[in-house]
């Protein structure tokens, strides 16, 4: 096409495409340009501004590594994680949330009732609850949950050399029931990277990097569909403003104050407690697939 106009670009883009062999990959890079162009044409785009976008990408490219990746941190800052997780939540199941970047595969296996805190500094939390099956509210037999945290200075394993090895990680075997019980201590707020171009983004539109406390859950069990998500614990002050958007209702979970008759008696860490800590119970829901 010689005559290209700004109304006709977009239809000369899918035209370009009719030899794509893949009609998804046709589908997904068709609209990607559609909707490029309909903001280009929206916002009237001036050189400078497109420029500026393509050397914060570059600049993305030059700072990722293996351990931080800058255009993960711009689709998660850019809500478009959250709402990739959003559109694949199958109903009925739990909320599908952000995986982040601190996840350790080959965490230590944990039986139901094992520890994370390991009397650790920090507020000790007993968790319980029961992986069903969404559809029917049944337990799942043989259901694993690979669980994370920070510790109580904010900081993953993997960004501390002073915690040792998948510390607050554990791949934790659920009862034949689906229930399971664990005690960790309460996660901590904490900010995402700021110090690059996607810390400029959040600058330019004046928003801040923090992500309310939170625990993150795979959760995965034979028949089922794994299920990437974490749960945040009710009254963090971010929770109406997590920079990742990974906040969903269904994923805030209560905390109470108990005392040790609330602790299953298979708990590892049981005698350990002190007289009075948190507890948060969770249903865990998973979709067939
Ligand atoms: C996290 O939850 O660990 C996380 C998620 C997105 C960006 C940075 C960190
Ligand atoms: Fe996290």
């Amino acid at each position: 096409m010689r005559d290209v106009t700004p109304e006709n670009l977009t239809e000369a883009f899918a035209a370009y495409a009719a030899k794509a062999e893949d009609p998804r990959a046709k589908e997904v890079l068709c609209a990607l340009a559609k909707h490029l162009h309909a903001f280009v044409r929206e916002t009237k785009l001036s050189h400078a501004e497109w420029m500026a976008a393509l050397m914060a990408l570059t600049r993305a490219g030059e700072i990722s590594t293996p351990a931080r990746n800058e255009f993960i941190l711009f689709s998660d800052l850019l809500g478009v994680s959250a709402l990739v997780d959003m559109v694949n939540t199958p109903p009925g199941a739990t909320s599908c949330s952000n995986l982040g970047p601190f996840h350790q595969r080959g965490a230590p296996a944990m039986p139901d009732g094992g520890d994370l805190w390991k009397g650790q500094a920090g507020e000790p939390l007993l968790v319980t609850g029961r992986v069903t099956d969404g559809a029917t509210g049944m337990g799942i037999a043989g259901a694993k949950l690979d669980l994370w945290q920070n510790a109580a200075n904010g900081l993953y394993a993997v960004q501390d050399a002073a915690q040792p090895d998948k510390n607050y990680h554990g791949l934790l075997n659920c009862a034949a029931d689906g229930s399971f019980a664990f005690t960790t201590t309460l996660p901590q707020p904490y900010s995402v990277p700021y110090d690059g171009p996607a810390g400029d983004m959040l600058r330019l539109l004046g928003r801040d990097a923090w992500r309310p406390a939170h625990l993150h859950v795979i959760a995965e069990a034979p028949g089922f569909r794994p299920l990437v998500t974490e749960l945040f614990p009710e009254g963090d002050p971010h929770l109406d403003k997590d920079a990742v958007f990974g906040v969903r209702a269904d994923l805030v979970v209560t905390l109470r104050r108990v005392g040790r008759d609330a602790a299953p008696a298979h708990l590892q860490a049981r005698d350990a407690l002190p007289a009075e800590f948190w507890m948060a119970e969770l249903v865990i829901r998973m979709a067939r697939g």
